[in-house]
Parts: structure tokens; C-alpha cells; sequence
């Protein structure tokens, strides 16, 4: 049904309706969270929509042969693993593709018996679940906000951001050149270019733009892509950089997770002195489609 057509049956009921409930009605209509699921249905589906237009643009795993580091390491973990998207390939089109044969949430321990165990998921996007969480449960209201992405890749923190928050400028900073060109076709084909930018560069030479961020947000940005060496250079460039009061930082994993690894990290700033952590009520957040584990990898902070 087009919107033409919908409109004449709404106004068609509301012609049948008892003149006496008519008040009512228009006050359901008016205010009722009944609606909300439609509205953010359709923000949930334009998300859908931009990973079905991008799946074909990729390989399965959504990383390019040009990503060594990515794949070595992959293989270098304790338990076999494999990308998948979480963007790119909701639960529901895992659940298909295996039946399929296109997937397997499974590899077999003897070959040719039924002995099997789960593969290890690795996604280097946040999924839509985690995206409405990102910007309905974790981050203030947005109106008038430069909210940068470090690291954009496919660009889902900056559709997202789009359609679940006010942001005035979604600005995401991408090193490879093949997800930059992905995300400007996207905005341009959904005319996401009124807030959305796209830059093609190494994080550390956007002074100025991470100076001004109000949101910078590091979704596991360096961990795969960068050495460790370069890694701590990265952060430290970081933490002397986004340095204005107030701004907010959001991190996955923690940012104690994220250094661990790195010691020494060359001067990275003490981080009590630098940020706090705001502490997040994930049981306060009542969609039941997220993974609960998955949610609590995202971390915020605040800048002193
Ligand atoms: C795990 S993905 C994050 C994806 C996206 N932000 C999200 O949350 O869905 C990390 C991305 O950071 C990019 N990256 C790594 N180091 C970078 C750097 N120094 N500057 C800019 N981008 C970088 C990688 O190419 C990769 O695409």
C-alpha cells in the first residue's frame, strides 16, 4: 500500500469510527508509543536496505585481500575463526545462508563425522541492534553534536547516527580507500550528504577535526589493522588530542581492554587523568533483539 492509499483508509476508519472515541483516537494516534515500532521499523529497514546494497560489493567475509593483518591474525587465534559482518549479515541472514550451505556457525573436529563445534564470529561493524543501543541508550541527546567515527569502514556508526540521533555532523575517518569509496556511494545514494562526511586518511592527521569532535567513537579500530608499535602511537596521538571538556569518548573494548596489550604505550596520558568512565545500566535497555554480551563491550567516557 502506497502512502496515498494509506492515508484514505486511515481516513476511511476514522470516518467509521464512534464520533464519542474520535478524541480519543486521534489522541492514540497522536501520542502512543504503539507507533514508535513503525518509526524506528523504518529506520531499522533504510539499515537494512544500505547492507543488502553493500553485501555484493564484498567478499562474504567483508574483508578485503588487501587487509594481510586482519587475515593473519584471524589465524593466528586459539579457536578457528571467521569474519562475519554483523552490519553486513543480521542472525536471521546467518540462519539462512547456512541453510543455505553458504555459512556454517560450525567446523567439524574429524573430518567427515558429525562431531562438530562453534566457529568463533569476529564482525568488524557494529550490528543495527548495537547501533540503535549506540544512539538511543548510551549517548546524550545529539542536537547540534560533531560525533566522529575513527575508523568508518562500511559506515554503519554514520548511517546509524543519521537515522537514530539529531548529530549535526557524522564525520567518519577511514585508511582504506575501498571502504571509503563504499560509503560515498551509500551517501550519495541515500542523500546522506547534508550531515554525513567521508575522509580518507590515517586518523593521527585529523588534528583538528578530533580537537572539535563533542563524540569520537573507536569501535576495536586499531587492534586488527595496526602493529602494536603503531597502535600505541595512534592512542597516544588520541589522548593528546581529544582533550575538550565535557566531549565524550565511546570505546569497544574498554579502554583497558584496548591498551593492555600495548605496554609501554609510549606516554598514552594516565587515563584517570584524562577521562572517567560514565558507567552504563545495559539492563536498563529493554530491546530484546541485541546480544546482551555484545553490548557490554561498549564502553563510555568523558573528558576531563
Ligand atoms: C573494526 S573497524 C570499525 C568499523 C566501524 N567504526 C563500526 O563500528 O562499524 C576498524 C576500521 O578502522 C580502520 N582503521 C584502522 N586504523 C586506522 C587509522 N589509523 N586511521 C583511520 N582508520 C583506521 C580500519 O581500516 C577498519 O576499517
Amino acid at each position: 500500500m502506497n502512502f496515498k492509499e494509506a492515508k484514505n483508509e486511515i481516513l476511511q476508519t476514522l470516518g467509521r469510527t464512534d464520533p464519542q472515541d474520535f478524541a480519543k483516537i486521534i489522541d492514540w494516534l497522536k501520542n502512543s508509543d504503539d507507533l514508535d515500532d513503525f518509526l524506528v521499523d523504518n529506520q531499522k529497514a533504510i539499515l537494512i536496505s544500505i547492507a543488502e546494497d553493500l553485501r555484493p560489493c564484498l567478499p562474504m567475509e567483508a574483508v578485503f585481500p588487501s587487509e594481510t593483518m586482519a587475515i593473519q591474525k584471524t589465524q593466528q587465534t586459539s579457536k578457528p575463526t571467521v569474519h562475519v559482518d554483523a552490519f553486513l549479515y543480521d542472525e536471521e541472514t546467518v540462519d539462512s545462508l547456512c541453510e543455505e550451505g553458504k555459512m556454517s556457525r560450525n567446523y567439524c573436529l574429524n573430518c567427515g563425522s558429525h562431531r562438530t563445534a562453534p566457529l568463533e564470529f569476529i564482525s568488524h561493524s557494529f550490528s543495527v541492534s548495537e547501533l540503535r543501543f549506540l544512539f538511543h541508550h548510551v549517548l546524550p541527546e545529539l542536537a547540534g553534536r560533531l560525533v566522529v567515527d575513527v575508523g568508518s569502514r562500511l559506515g554503519s556508526v554514520l548511517y546509524g547516527g543519521y537515522l537514530y540521533s539529531a548529530a549535526a555532523q557524522l564525520v567518519g575517518v577511514e585508511i582504506s580507500e575501498e571502504f571509503v569509496k563504499l560509503q560515498t556511494m551509500v551517501v550519495e545514494k541515500y542523500g546522506f550528504s547534508d550531515r554525513i562526511q567521508v575522509i580518507h586518511a590515517d586518523i593521527c592527521s585529523q588534528a583538528a577535526l578530533v580537537q572539535n569532535a563533542d563524540v569520537l567513537i573507536m569501535n576495536n579500530v586499531f587492534e586488527y589493522f595496526m602493529e602494536p608499535k603503531d597502535q600505541a602511537r595512534a592512542w597516544h596521538f588520541i589522548s593528546q588530542t581529544f582533550l575538550k571538556k565535557g566531549a565524550l569518548l565511546v570505546t569497544v573494548p574498554s579502554i583497558q581492554e584496548a591498551l593492555i596489550s600495548l605496554q609501554p604505550t609510549n606516554g598514552v596520558s594516565a587515563i584517570s587523568h584524562w577521562l572517567e568512565e560514565i558507567l552504563l545500566d545495559y539492563s536498563a535497555y529493554l530491546q530484546n533483539d541485541a546480544d546482551p554480551d555484545s553490548l557490554k563491550q561498549i564502553h563510555l567516557y568523558r573528558v576531563l
